[in-house]
């Protein structure tokens, strides 16, 4: 029998002599937050500093970590990040154009890759090695196998804090060029604080939800309000992109058993988990929840197979339409478009379903609509007037699906915050919309 603590042995090695492998022009790549790799990225943007490497390139996803490549412009050009979806650094180095972005889909993601890139390592945070010879890739395995089937080399930080998830991707050891050990607890989202606001949109939204629904519930205060709303219905399942704080509450609490789901009864399905120490705890060596690939979660045909799906997610802006946008405020970058609109199209075509964009009807301290005639010149449309659904603010629920422009904009324009029901009446007849 192979002796797979040889093998580790043999591999196991530090950050700086990983680094000390990567050369001129390598595409590194990486899956989503806590399974990326903090100390080998460093020590390669140490050598990049120091002018050993250049034209490398690291392709990312959600990142949980201030990596330097976001972090430092003087990177640019040795270093640089290519994001899927950016948060936190990546939002400024893609506005400052010293780091890259790539419209997606999330479902497409690893069709992508397969199509387009060859990667020259593939790096992953994972869990101590089993007896097998398997680590586990924890709580993320939204472009994994993807990301592998495109990677000359595997290097490996084996974190004693990554969680063992039983439905999710292992890597085996024969696979894997270099590893190194950390101990490192998995970076957390504290979730936002839930307000008076976002606590009214939750209970409307949650008093739409049937007992027995299927959720999904997006990032943001308004998702997780509306989870902590629905801890009184029954026979809650969960297929989702992001697993998150307010799901643990709802398993835990008896809300969810996922008993009425016509594919995957019994198991919350998701792509990745991000959140508190919480969520880290819970999926760790537990059966009762499948991390699949997101070609698989996020498909639209795919969800649809369960009855009564929700979908809720937030956004940024409005117009009359029901164009919903949710990346950018004008033309400065704020997000992808993740997993909004798979999972709209999902719910609106699953029988009984129903997709909810969520959000305050003002931003930066009332003084701005977030429903507005048109969208900001330069805005980017994240869900299109054909596919969007519900739309909540504090005032009410506007059911765009089916309506004309005019239906729509009358309903926007009774959900919007009244400061500024008059202004928009007043520019929906100037276009011609209302009289
Ligand atoms: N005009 C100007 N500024 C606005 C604005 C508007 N209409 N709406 C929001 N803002 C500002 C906020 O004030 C805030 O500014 P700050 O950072 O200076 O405080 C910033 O934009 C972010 O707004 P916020 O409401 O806090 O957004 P959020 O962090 O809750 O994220 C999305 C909202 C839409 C960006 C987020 O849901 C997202 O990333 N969506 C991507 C797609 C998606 O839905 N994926 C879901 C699958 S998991």
């Amino acid at each position: 029998m192979t002796d797979f603590k040889q093998m580790y042995a043999q591999k196991l090695t530090t950050a700086d002599e990983l680094a000390e492998r990567v050369q001129d022009n390598w595409v590194i790549a990486m899956d989503t937050g806590g399974s990326q790799t903090p100390d080998i990225i460093s020590a390669i943007a140490k050598r990049a500093y120091a002018g050993a490497i250049k034209g490398v390139t690291a392709h990312t996803l959600l990142d949980a970590y201030p990596f330097e490549y976001f972090a430092d412009k003087e990177l640019y050009g040795k270093l640089t990040g290519v994001s899927w979806f950016s948060s936190g650094g990546a939002r400024k180095a893609i506005n400052g154009g010293w780091a890259d972005f790539i419209p997606s889909y999330y479902r497409d993601i690893p069709g992508h890759v397969r199509r387009c890139y060859d990667y020259d390592v593939a790096c992953f945070n994972v869990s101590p090695m089993d007896k097998h010879g398997y680590f586990s890739l924890g709580g993320s395995n939204s472009f994994s196998e993807a990301i592998l089937d495109k990677s000359k080399r595997i290097f490996l930080e084996v974190n004693e804090h990554q969680p063992r998830t039983v439905n999710g991707l292992q890597i085996h050891i024969s696979q894997v060029d270099g590893l190194i050990e950390v101990s490192r607890y998995l970076p957390v989202i504290t979730p936002p604080p839930i307000d008076e606001v976002s606590s009214t949109i939750g209970n409307l939204i949650a008093e739409r939800i049937p007992d027995g629904a299927c959720i999904q519930l997006g990032i943001g205060a308004v998702p997780d309000a509306t989870g902590i709303a629905l801890k009184s219905k029954h026979d809650l399942g969960i297929h989702t992109e992001m697993f998150t704080d307010s799901m643990v509450e709802l398993i835990e609490c008896g809300a969810v058993n996922n008993s009425k789901k016509q594919i995957h009864k019994g198991i919350s399905v998701t792509t990745f988990a991000y959140g508190s120490q919480r969520i880290y705890d819970f999926i760790d060596d537990n059966p009762s929840i499948a991390f699949m690939p997101v070609n698989y979660v996020n498909d639209p045909n795919v969800i649809c197979q369960n009855d009564n799906v929700i979908s809720i997610n937030a956004a940024l802006e409005v117009d009359f339409w029901g164009q919903v946008c949710s990346e950018s405020i004008g033309t400065k970058h704020l997000s992808g478009s993740g997993g909004q609109i798979d999972f709209v199209r999902g719910a609106i075509q699953s029988k009984g379903g129903k997709s909810f964009i969520a959000f305050p009807s003002t931003a930066k301290g009332g003084t701005i609509s977030k429903i507005k005639s048109e969208l900001t010149p330069g805005a980017v449309v994240t869900t299109s007037k054909n596919d969007v659904d519900y739309i909540v603010t504090e005032y009410g629920v506007a059911q765009l699906r089916g309506r004309s422009l005019a239906e729509r904009t009358k309903q926007l324009i009774a959900i919007a915050h009244p400061d500024f029901r008059d202004q928009l009446t007043f520019d929906a007849k100037k276009r011609g919309i209302l009289i």
